[in-house]
C-alpha cells in the first residue's frame, strides 16, 4: 500500500494508474475504520481495479466544535486495517493541505435535500461534506466512488453533486452494516458506554417497528404517531427526528401513490453521542 499525505503526490500515482488504463475506486472517510468501512473498500475491490482510500477528519462539516475535537483518531490502526482490506493508495491530508488556510465554504442549495432532517439539524454540514467531496474527486479522478447508506442523506447529496459537476464518476452507495446487537456501525460508538449501547439500541427498535408496522398494511401516518409518541417520551435520549422520506429527495413520504420503497430514517443524542440509524420500508 502506497501512503501520501500531498495533493501533488497523489497526482503523479492517479496519473500513473490511469497511464495503465486501470479503473479506480474511491472510498473516502474520516478514519476510524470498522467493519463497514471494510465493506466499502471489499465492494470498491470487486468492481475496480485500484482502490484508493482516504482519512480526513473534515473540521468544516462538523457544526459543533466538541464533536469535532473529540472524533475518534486511530491513524496506526487505520493504516493496517487498510492495507488488510486491499487499498493499494492511501490518502491521509492535513487540514492544511485540504484548505490552504481558507475553511469558508461556499453554501450548497439542493432544496428539500440540503435543508431537511441532517441539513435542518445540523446547520452548514452539507456544505462541509461538499466543499471537501469536492476537493477530493478533484484530486482523485476516480471512476467510482462508494459510500454507506448509512448516511443515507449524505448518500443523495454527493447523488446529485456528481450529476451536476462530475457525471463521469458512478456513485454506489452500499449497505448499513450492523453490529450482532443491531447497533448501526459508526465511528462515533465507541464513545458509547455500555448503558448508552443499551439505549442506543432503540433507534433500531424503533423504525423497525415502523417497519413492520407499514407493511403489514397500517398506515403510514398512524403507525409513525405511534412510535413517534413512544420515541419522545423515551428516557436519556434525545430525540432529533423520525420519519418516512424519500430517499431521493428526502421529502417525507405519506400513504397513497404508487407502491415504492421509502426509507425510515432517526437521529438522536444518546447521553451527548448523537447517533443515525434508518432501515428499507415497502410502502402502498
Ligand atoms: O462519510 C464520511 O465519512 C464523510 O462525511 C466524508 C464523505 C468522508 C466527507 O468528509
Amino acid at each position: 500500500m502506497i501512503t501520501v499525505k500531498k495533493r501533488e503526490l497523489l497526482a503523479e500515482e492517479v496519473r500513473r494508474l490511469k497511464s495503465q488504463n486501470l479503473q479506480i475506486g474511491f472510498v473516502p472517510t474520516m478514519g476510524a475504520l470498522h467493519h463497514g468501512h471494510e465493506s466499502l473498500i471489499n465492494e470498491a475491490r470487486k468492481s475496480c481495479d485500484v482502490v484508493v482510500l482516504s482519512v480526513f477528519v473534515n473540521p468544516t462539516q462538523f457544526n459543533t466544535p466538541s464533536d469535532y475535537t473529540t472524533y475518534p483518531a486511530t491513524l496506526d490502526a487505520d493504516l493496517q486495517c487498510a492495507e488488510r482490506a486491499g487499498v493499494d493508495l492511501f490518502f491521509m491530508p492535513d487540514v492544511e493541505e485540504m484548505y490552504q488556510g481558507e475553511l469558508e465554504v461556499d453554501a450548497v442549495d439542493f432544496g428539500t435535500l440540503t435543508h431537511s432532517f441532517e441539513g435542518r439539524h445540523r446547520q452548514g454540514h452539507f456544505d462541509g461534506v461538499v466543499a471537501i467531496v469536492r476537493k477530493l474527486f478533484d484530486a482523485v479522478k476516480m471512476d467510482c466512488a462508494f459510500f454507506g447508506e448509512k448516511d443515507l442523506q449524505q448518500l443523495a447529496v454527493i447523488k446529485r453533486l456528481a450529476r451536476d459537476e462530475f457525471p463521469g464518476v458512478q456513485i454506489i452507495g452500499c449497505p448499513l452494516i450492523r453490529d450482532t446487537d443491531g447497533l448501526a456501525l459508526s465511528s462515533r460508538n465507541v464513545r458509547l458506554s455500555k448503558d448508552d449501547r443499551t439505549r442506543a439500541l432503540k433507534l433500531n427498535a424503533w423504525i423497525h417497528e415502523l417497519k413492520e408496522g407499514i407493511e403489514a398494511g397500517s398506515s403510514i401516518e398512524e403507525t409513525l404517531e405511534s412510535v413517534l409518541t413512544s420515541a419522545q417520551q423515551a428516557q436519556s435520549l434525545e430525540l432529533e427526528y423520525l420519519d418516512i422520506v424519500n430517499p431521493e429527495t428526502f421529502e417525507p413520504r405519506r400513504s397513497g401513490g404508487e407502491k415504492n420503497e421509502a426509507f425510515a430514517v432517526i437521529a438522536a443524542a444518546v447521553n451527548g453521542v448523537r447517533l443515525i440509524d434508518n432501515c428499507r420500508i415497502l410502502c402502498s
